[in-house]
Order: structure tokens, then sequence, then C-alpha cells
């Protein structure tokens, strides 16, 4: 089983001023090939901040990541661009499709940017919203679709690069709870094909759609089942 994520003893601080306020406390964590774990914590919990690591899209002081066995906290800024595009499939809460792009100009982009002909970048975002149901609203703008319909998009745009991680940040929070409870199910339909997910979110009901929950408390992660210090949750 390969690891998809690898963190040691990761530690982020904040300087401000002249205190610095350390945000994750020495997090380490593992997600094999295949896993669907949810990341589930308070609001100021660190879990954006985590997040952005995971994603690549932000540095650490102190400890080590690898992402499918690359070493992230050794890269410089060019690597770090081409594992976001390479290796993860982002969801967001507010989806963050383009506006002027039509549902296909939206899901090819990643295909474009790994340089892909617009025909062939055109013929596979098609296939995949089709998967998606979405088939049929190729060329509508984000804006002419439903908050569901949007976040399926989202997910194609996601997919279409098969990324090893699937990476997402409160994905039904801009959701009413039945849109919210089809993406988990589409989800936990991905995660059986075989696709590894984490999943952010403060919501216990999100999270117990996972197959693995672990909390993250005041910038420190907690597998479930282990007591936790903090009594809040
Ligand atoms: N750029 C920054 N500078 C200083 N402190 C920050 C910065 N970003 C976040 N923090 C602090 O880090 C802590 C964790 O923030 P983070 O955004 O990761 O929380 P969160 O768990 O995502 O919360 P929420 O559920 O509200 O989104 C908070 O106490 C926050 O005030
Ligand atoms: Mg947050």
């Amino acid at each position: 089983m390969e690891q998809v994520i690898k963190i040691e003893n990761v530690h982020k601080w904040y300087k401000m001023g002249e205190n610095s306020l350390e945000v994750l406390k020495g997090v380490s964590l593992q997600v094999d090939e295949g896993e669907f774990l949810a990341i589930l914590g308070p609001s100021g919990s660190g879990k954006s901040t985590l997040m952005n690591i995971i994603g690549c899209m932000d540095d650490f002081q102190e400890g080590q990541y690898w992402l499918a066995g690359e070493p992230v906290h050794e890269m410089n800024d060019a690597q770090l661009t081409y594992m976001r595009n390479a290796q993860i499939g982002f969801i967001f809460q507010k989806y963050h499709l383009i506006g002027k792009y039509t549902v296909l100009q939206n899901v090819m982009m990643p295909l474009l940017i790994r340089g892909y002909s617009h025909r062939k970048a055109a013929e596979i975002a098609a296939e995949r919203l089709e998967m998606l149901e979405m088939g049929n609203r190729l060329s509508h703008k984000p804006n002419e679709l439903s908050g569901g319909q949007q976040q399926r998009v989202a997910i194609a745009r996601a997919l279409v690069g098969h990324p090893k991680l699937l990476l997402a940040d409160e994905p039904t929070g801009a959701l009413d709870s039945a849109t919210g409870r089809e993406v988990l199910k589409l989800f936990e339909e991905l995660n059986e094909k075989g696709h590894t997910i984490v999943m952010i979110t403060h919501d216990l009901q999100v999270a117990s759609h996972a197959k693995r929950i672990v909390k993250i408390i005041d910038g420190e992660l907690f597998e479930e089942g282990e007591p936790a210090k903090a009594s809040s949750m």
C-alpha cells in the first residue's frame, strides 16, 4: 500500500510583533492510498492552516512532509506548484470555479496547464463531467448552476488529472443538508473506486461519512478513540 501523506512533527507559527503564535504544535499524520480521512476540529483549531500545508500552498518552520513519497519540505516554489497541479485535486467550500469560463472550460483547465492539446483536454473533461452527471451542462457558466451542480463541476475538475489526493475543505459548507449528503455520497463512491480523500470539516455529521476521523484541537492531532485533552468536542 502506497503512502500518500506522511507528515512528521510539523510546527507552524506566525510572528506577531515581538511574540509568535504557534498554530500547529508538532503535527504527525500518515494517510495511505485508498483512505477516506476526515480532519475534524472547531473554529480556530488550525484546520485551514493544516490544509494549506497538505495542499503545498503554505510553508512551515519545523518538521517534514512527504507527498506521494516526495519531500515537500525540501521543495522550491516551482516544485510546489508542480505538486499542486499533478498530485492534488482541490475541492473548496465555495467551489472556486472561474466565472467567465464554461463548465467544460473549467474542467479542462488542469489539463491545459499540463500541456494537453485543447481537443484532448475537451474530450477528457467532457467524459469526466458525463460521469458526474453534468454532461448536459457543458456550456453553462458557473452562475447558471445550482450550488450542488457547481460542486459537482469542482469535483470533476479536481478528478480530471488523476491526482494522488483529493483534498476537500468544508466541501458541503455552502450546500443545504440534502445536497450536502449527495456530495458526501459521491465522495464515498469515489473512495470505493480507490480515490484517496482528505476532508476537512468542523461538522461531526459530515466527518462521519469518512472511514477514519482525526481530530484537531488547538493545533494538535488526535486519532479518533485516543483521549483528547480538550473537552470541547
Ligand atoms: N496569517 C495569520 N497570522 C496570524 N495568525 C493566524 C494567521 N492565520 C491563522 N492564524 C491563527 O491560527 C489559528 C488557526 O487558524 P485556522 O484558520 O487554521 O483555523 P480553522 O480551524 O481553519 O478555523 P475555521 O473553522 O474558523 O476556519 C487561529 O487562532 C488564527 O487566529
Ligand atoms: Mg478554516
